[in-house]
């Protein structure tokens, strides 16, 4: 019997190890062992023997059940172990490979609208200024002239951060605050351009993200006009998206410009993208930043870069700005 054992658990041990496939070897397991398994028969027989042989017959199909186990085990783990690797091979992205006869890739539209509106600007004599993400309630605000119940302060809009006093640090709202920094930092005349992320507690839909860009213009010298701000936006935006392309002004409000304009971009089609807000640099903020209204003057503007970005490459839907999907991305 002891030889008989030896042949079955042989046999069991190498159909385990040939099996190919995890399925095969769960069907192989409910063959081949526990209470229904090939070994199970001969523990029946075994209460036929005499006591001595049952002894040694029962040490012989232990170790033969336990061999037949032990090989169960080592294929699931060899199996299991070729299944992840056959996944993640083909998985892989070979993030370095290079297509021939195709560009391996390129800058998120919104970092190439931003280093092409720098490369006009700089070619205007404008510097490039950058502050914080994580602003305080003085520049993203107060300094700006915004009243200390004035709306936009309320929680709807801003992302408030958890530090100092309530309410006294947040996710800017706008790249304003980077004027108020460019006017604290250095005296004019200023000829600066400030782009940046900035935050707002909104929900996302087609035309708004609560995280967007924005490219914030602050001019402050001597002279300076309403006429300067029109003609500035008008040069830019003809440079940036070429002939066929105009520009309106429409009165409107801010806290921090007097007068205060929006402004809108025609495209050649006739149809207009409100772009951003813009105005002459209120006198109380010249004053908040230790520059002296009566002597310097200045106009400020600020739009969305994720909008003129998607503008300009027929994207509808600004969410799709952020889409990591291969096919969106390689559209551009
Ligand atoms: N900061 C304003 C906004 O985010 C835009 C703006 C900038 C308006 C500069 C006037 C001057 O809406």
């Amino acid at each position: 019997m002891i030889e008989e054992i030896r042949v079955v658990a042989d046999d069991a041990r190498s159909r385990l190890e040939a099996a190919s496939s995890l399925e095969d070897l769960r069907a192989l397991e409910s063959e081949l062992v526990g209470k229904k398994g090939s070994l199970a028969g001969f523990k029946r027989a075994m209460g036929t023997l005499d006591p001595d042989q049952r002894a040694e017959v029962g040490r012989a199909l232990n170790a033969a059940s336990a061999e037949v186990a032990a090989a169960l085990v080592a294929r699931r783990r060899q199996l299991e172990h070729a299944q992840r690797r056959g996944r993640l091979e083909d998985e892989r992205l070979d993030l370095t490979e290079v297509r021939a006869g195709r560009d391996a890739g390129h800058l998120h539209l919104v970092t190439a609208a931003i280093e092409e509106l720098e490369d006009t600007f700089v070619g205007l004599g404008f510097r490039v200024a950058e502050g914080p993400e994580v602003e305080d309630d003085w520049h993203n605000f107060t300094a700006l002239n915004f009243g200390e119940h004035h709306p936009a302060r309320d929680m709807q809009d801003t992302f408030f951060v958890d530090l100092g006093a309530p309410r006294e640090v947040v996710l800017r709202t706008h790249t304003s605050p980077v004027q108020v920094r460019v006017m604290e930092d250095q005296p004019p005349p200023i000829y600066s351009v400030m782009p940046g992320r900035v935050y707002r507690n909104e929900a996302a839909d087609a035309t708004h993200l609560a995280v967007f860009h924005q490219l914030e213009c602050l001019v402050v010298d001597r002279d300076i006009n309403f006429g300067h701000l029109a003609g500035t936006i008008d040069m830019f935006i003809r440079a940036f998206f070429g002939e066929g392309y105009s520009t309106r002004l429409r009165p409107s409000y801010f806290p921090f410009t007097e007068p205060s304009a929006e402004f809108d971009v025609r495209r050649p089609d006739g149809s207009w993208l409100e772009l951003g807000g813009c105005g002459m640099v209120h006198p109380n903020v010249l004053t908040n930043c230790g520059i002296d209204p009566e002597e310097w003057s200045g106009f400020a503007f600020g739009f969305g870069l994720d909008r003129l970005a998607a503008t300009r490459h027929g994207v509808g839907d600004l969410r799709d700005l952020l889409s990591t999907d291969i096919r969106v991305l390689e559209q551009f």
